[in-house]
């Protein structure tokens, strides 16, 4: 059977790993959540004390690591090294220096070479900011979606209200403005739309508004 490669990108908060694993689970395909790699090294680098512009050790430190998932609803569990992560990589701290470490062409390296092989396996949907561009540029469903930045971090806030983070609205407005400026100026695969990904405004849909729309597209083009 042939395998189906799903490439969903946008920029931060923009509800991609949300509709990601709702479209997964509707047509029996994995889901993998390449933000959660990036976190999950910034996490590590971090407990390590690691300077985060280190690249060398760094991605040495990547080539020792393990990172897995393990499906959950609704939140997949993420674990380095067998320890369990899901909710350390959530929080501020790593959210706010992710992007420094996204910007390191050793960890991509490593990291995209990881995601290939996740994808070479099964039927996928990947969410992340270089799906489309670099990690599977031949996939045959490529999705880019985004939403204003009033609306993802209201989504942002709603969220992290839920998990018992407290951060006023405007100051996750600049942070997501400052990751989406580091993720989009960065040198290596920076975030941008595919040539021939499908963009969705999901500034005014629902989640199930979303899903529906990229169900359609992903039944005309498999
Ligand atoms: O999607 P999420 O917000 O969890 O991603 C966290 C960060 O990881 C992004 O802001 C970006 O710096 C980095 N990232 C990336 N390429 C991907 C996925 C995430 O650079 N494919």
């Amino acid at each position: 059977k042939q395998k189906i490669q799903v490439a969903i990108d946008g920029p931060a908060s923009a509800g991609k790993s949300t509709v990601a694993k709702l479209v997964a689970k509707n047509f029996g395909y994995i889901y993998c959540d390449t933000g959660a790699m990036y976190r999950s090294v910034t996490l590590k680098a971090i407990q390590n004390h690691l300077s985060l512009s280190d690249e060398s050790t760094i991605v040495a430190m990547l080539k020792q690591t393990k990172i897995s998932f393990t499906p959950g609803n609704p939140v997949q569990h993420v674990f380095v090294d067998d320890k369990e992560v899901t909710e350390d990589i959530r929080q501020p701290n790593i959210t706010n220096s992710v992007s420094t470490i996204a910007s390191l062409a050793g960890v991509r390296t490593e990291l995209v070479n990881r995601q290939r092989e996740i994808a070479n396996q099964n039927s996928i949907v990947m969410d992340g900011r270089d799906i489309g561009t670099a990690v599977l540029p031949n996939a045959p469903v490529k999705i880019f979606l985004i939403a204003s930045v009033s609306e993802r971090a209201e989504r942002r806030y709603k969220e992290n209200i839920a998990k018992g983070i407290e951060t006023p609205l405007a100051q996750l407005k600049k942070e997501i403005e400052v990751r989406d400026h580091k993720d989009s100026t960065r040198k290596v695969s920076p975030l941008t739309k595919a040539k021939d990904a499908i963009e969705v405004d999901t500034t005014s849909m629902t989640i199930e508004q979303v899903v529906n729309e990229i169900t359609k597209i992903i039944n005309q083009r498999i």
